[in-house]
């Protein structure tokens, strides 16, 4: 299929860019660089830099593209940030989405699969969370996701254009080629390795006194390029859905940095911090829909794994990418 990748430099962008390349699909990636890198977008593909908000100019690539599908990464995803300046959320993750989907509309494209989170959902009671599980995000970022997932039904009703809402949990992992270079980095994977590479002294342990069982948050780590075959099966997805994607089991944050120092050999030193606002003790995935309905298999379910590739894109790139 011919693909319009938009927020393909990103970190998760990048390496679904990558997947779809190495299956076949052929890519073109839209992205701002704002917080992409140039040094993200795979070689293959056609890039083309520009931001989603000039909709004249995302109207333009979609008429001469000739797509059949759209990926969308293209968002801001920092929970923190949008707390702060919630206006920056909902203009670029709603306003300059719509953009894409006029434009989408306009031209005749099939089908998009949408980047969604499980911030999506909030502070669930019950774990793990599924597809039935109550929406009500906490914070900006979450809620922009939330309100395009209900525009995306509503353009699917009206216009019958066809979706796919994926709503990772912790996405995490690199390929060969791709990994998380973000300024600042504030997730915990990274930061713990950036201690192995010696770029900082210790990893903060945000509270050690949650309902959890050492103390410490669980969350559902997911192996970006698992995400990346979830969002290859979805193009071909016989119908719109919501699907929750993660490993269905959690990791605390102090199993976290074990599993480092077992991959790295580092000693990683840890102190316990106060708690970081707006963090739930217990993030986990039910993803069974997407195996059932579309035959999702995720291939990383260790931490041990998942830790690997990232040491190991580390190792290749240890100031992440150079543009
Ligand atoms: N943590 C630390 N020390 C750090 C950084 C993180 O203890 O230096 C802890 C956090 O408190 C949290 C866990 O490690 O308990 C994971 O934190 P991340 O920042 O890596 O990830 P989050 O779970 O906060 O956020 C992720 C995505 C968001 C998404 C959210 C909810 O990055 O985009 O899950 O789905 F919104």
């Amino acid at each position: 299929m011919k693909v319009l990748v938009a927020g393909g430099a990103g970190y998760i962008g990048s390496a679904c860019a990558e997947y779809l390349i190495d299956n076949g699909h052929q890519v073109s990636v839209f992205d701002s660089l704002i917080t992409g890198h140039r040094g993200a977008v795979d070689g293959r593909a056609e890039f083309i830099e520009g931001d989603l908000a000039d909709r004249a100019l995302v109207s333009d690539i979609m008429k001469k593209g000739s797509f059949e599908a759209i990926m969308h990464f293209a968002a801001f995803s920092l929970v923190g940030e949008s707390m702060k300046d919630p206006g920056k959320y909902f203009r670029n993750n709603i306003s300059n989405g719509i953009n894409l989907l006029d434009a989408a509309v306009e031209n005749k494209v099939r089908s998009i699969v949408f980047s969604s989170t499980a911030a999506t959902f909030g502070e669930p009671e019950e774990m793990p969370i599924t597809e039935e599980s109550r929406q009500l995000p906490i914070n900006p970022y979450g809620e922009s996701k939330l309100c395009f997932e209900k525009i995306l039904g509503w353009y699917n009703k009206i216009h019958g254009i066809q979706y796919a809402a994926l709503r990772y949990f912790n996405a995490s992992g690199a390929s060969e080629n791709f990994g998380e270079d973000h300024k600042p980095e504030t997730h915990l994977i990274p930061l713990i390795l950036q201690v192995a590479q010696g770029k900082r002294e210790k990893i903060m342990i945000y509270g050690d006194d949650y309902d959890t069982p050492d103390g410490t948050c669980v969350r559902d780590y997911i192996h970006i390029l698992d995400l990346a075959q979830a969002h290859m099966l979805a193009l071909n997805a016989p119908r719109s859905g919501h699907y929750n994607l993660g490993t269905g089991s959690g990791l605390s944050v102090k199993e976290i940095i074990d599993t480092a120092r077992k991959v790295t050999g580092h000693s990683i030193p840890a102190e316990i911090a106060p708690r970081r606002a707006g963090d739930p003790p217990r993030l986990i995935a039910g993803s069974d829909r997407i195996k059932k309905e579309l035959g999702w298999k995720p291939r990383f379910e260790s931490a041990d794994a998942i830790i690997e590739s990232v040491w190991k894109w580390m190792k290749k790139y240890p100031d992440g990418y150079k543009c």
